[in-house]
């Protein structure tokens, strides 16, 4: 009988295993296919704040995310920069390190990655989060550096 890698019925861990085995392959030294320059990631940055809609969460494969107060964070060392949750917030608060955007925000995000919580399933966003949508200085008017309360 073949030995079966993983947890037969839990497709949420399967996903999980799979995208590990990968990342591994990705990030081996001998693999010279995929070798990068360094090390990559994703970030979250202010435009998340007050609108926490938390899709993002729900697609990340290695359940990377991280809660705050008002908003969420990647740690930026267990990002597999696979992309997927990019397109799945409303605000476009996620963006890859490689964006210009994204170079004030990566340090905050290891800062407070290791400070907050781990969140793992979208939660109910806040009420007025349409309002804050597309709103100038967030950080500045609104950032909370309290934690949230994961899962
Ligand atoms: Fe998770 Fe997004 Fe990083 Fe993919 S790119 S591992 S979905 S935080
Ligand atoms: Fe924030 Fe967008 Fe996720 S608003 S909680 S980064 S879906």
């Amino acid at each position: 009988m073949i030995a079966y890698p993983f947890r037969q019925g839990c497709r949420r861990f399967q996903y999980e295993a799979v995208a590990r085995c990968l990342h591994a392959i990705i990030r081996s030294p001998k693999n010279r296919r995929f070798k990068r320059k360094e090390e990559m990631t994703y970030v979250v940055t202010e435009d998340c704040i007050k609108c926490k809609y938390m899709d993002c969460v729900e697609v990340c494969p290695v359940d990377c995310f991280y809660e705050g107060d008002n908003m969420l964070v990647i740690h930026p060392d267990e990002c597999i920069d696979c992309g997927v949750c990019e397109p799945e917030c409303p605000p476009e608060a996620i963006v890859p390190d490689s964006n210009g955007k994204a170079e004030k925000w990566l340090k905050m995000n290891a800062e407070f990655a290791i400070k907050w919580p781990n969140i793992t399933r979208k939660g109910t966003p806040p009420p007025d989060a349409d309002e804050h949508k597309g709103e100038a200085d967030k950080f500045a008017k609104h950032f909370s550096p309290e934690p949230g309360r994961g899962e």
